[in-house]
């Protein structure tokens, strides 16, 4: 037996792995701090009462014989992929439903659509990001490459006409900084991407956070995208689905081989989402306001998020089109010090920036309670 040897050029654990390691040591070593956190990105506020609905009445028909389900459609049911399809048809963007894979969030399938590139292929991803990019890739032992976001760009990087990429990452909203691209940045993107015959690999799992009407909240809604892109989202922070587990994938019919080798990728290796949760998830689509105002919710803590960091002259950004404020660590700390200063001294979680690949910076999130997210702010105050 031979392990595979690129696991070694991982770091000893994910991110948020290490992070919930050391909270719990802390807690273990201080029984009676109460610790806060504003850590990883999980959703607080309950999933709403009719999505609840659905997936009791979807429970009841699994118990009755007119209504029981076995196994679902490959790519997942008619019903979720109609109203995910009327979903991107208010984006004025037309989806057939053959271009739609269900899945149990975006996490999963953007490391899994992985097995259908050569590990040949050179990988291109914006820094900071999202770790789990950098992981899948280091994983196969891709060469990976990076374009860098910082306060110059706004941390919105745009490519390098120099450089050739086969497979590009652009995740907006980005996570960590809550940078959006513009429509005109993704055009530059999206022509960059069809000069090097590349693949964008487009997360907008926050898409649902953007306010600013003038920001694209899909990378379909630029010219010629159907051609290089495919987008993957999740109904994880949109939907408060982070334990319920539901997302999609759209691999475009332009794409050519690409549709049908993730199907048969998709058939091979998973067996779908659970028809109670793509009931669930249909609800969603079909009445999306409720969703929408825990994310006006959440948007609100952002906000509050801001102001504190305002007050006390740290710089920051983001929290506006996207729910993580990304701020400079006073003082000139590392990440991990500030970590460690937070949750020492204020017993706050964070995420330090160095885990999305930049040292010197943190982020927040605005999941949170309200009233977690107000004791905390009042800690940093004092
Ligand atoms: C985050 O905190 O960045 C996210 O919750 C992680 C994830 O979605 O996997």
């Amino acid at each position: 037996m031979k392990i595979n040897e690129n696991y070694k050029n991982l770091n000893e654990s994910y991110l948020f792995s290490t992070i919930s390691r050391r909270v719990k040591d802390f807690k273990a070593a201080h029984p009676n701090a109460d610790v806060i956190s504003l850590g990883i990105g999980d959703v607080t506020l309950p999933v709403c009462p009719h999505v609840i609905d659905a997936m009791v009445t979807a429970t009841y028909d699994l118990g009755a014989i007119e209504t029981f389900h076995g196994y679902g459609d490959e790519q997942g049911y008619t019903f979720l992929r109609t109203a995910i399809a009327k979903y991107y048809a208010k984006k004025h963007v037309q989806i057939d439903q053959s271009e739609i894979f269900i899945g149990d969030g975006a996490k999963s399938d953007l490391g899994n659509i992985l097995d259908i590139f050569s590990t040949d292929n050179i990988v291109l991803i914006p820094n900071p990001v999202y770790p789990v990019y950098v992981d899948t890739n280091l994983m196969a032992g891709r060469k990976i490459i990076f374009a860098n976001g910082s306060i110059e760009n706004n941390f919105l990087p745009m490519p390098d006409p120099a450089v050739h990429a086969d497979i590009i990452y652009l995740c907006s909203p980005n996570n960590p900084t809550g940078a959006v691209y513009t429509h005109a940045q993704l055009k530059t993107w999206v022509n960059y991407a069809i000069a090097n015959n590349a693949v964008i690999l487009f997360d907008s799992a926050y898409e649902a956070f953007i306010h600013d009407k003038t920001l694209p909240t899909s990378i379909y809604q630029i010219p010629n995208a159907k051609k290089c892109a495919i987008e993957f989202c999740s109904l994880s922070k949109t939907a408060g689905f982070t334990g319920v587990r539901c997302g999609y994938t759209i691999v475009p019919n332009e794409l050519g081989h690409l549709n049908k080798m993730w199907l048969r990728r998709q058939t091979t290796k998973f067996n779908g989402v659970s028809y109670i949760v793509q009931r669930g998830a249909t609800a969603v689509f079909n009445n999306f306001s409720p969703c929408k105002k825990n994310i006006a919710r959440y948007m609100e803590n952002a906000k509050l998020i801001s102001a504190t960091l305002t007050k006390l002259g740290i710089w920051h950004t983001g929290g506006k089109n996207a729910p993580y404020i990304w701020l400079k660590c006073p003082n000139g700390m590392t990440s991990w010090q500030f970590f460690d200063y937070l949750l020492e001294k204020h017993n706050i979680v964070g995420t330090p920036g160095i885990g999305f690949g930049l040292d010197g910076y943190f982020r927040f999130t605005a999941f949170a309670t309200r009233k977690n997210t107000i004791r905390a702010l009042k800690r940093l105050e004092s």
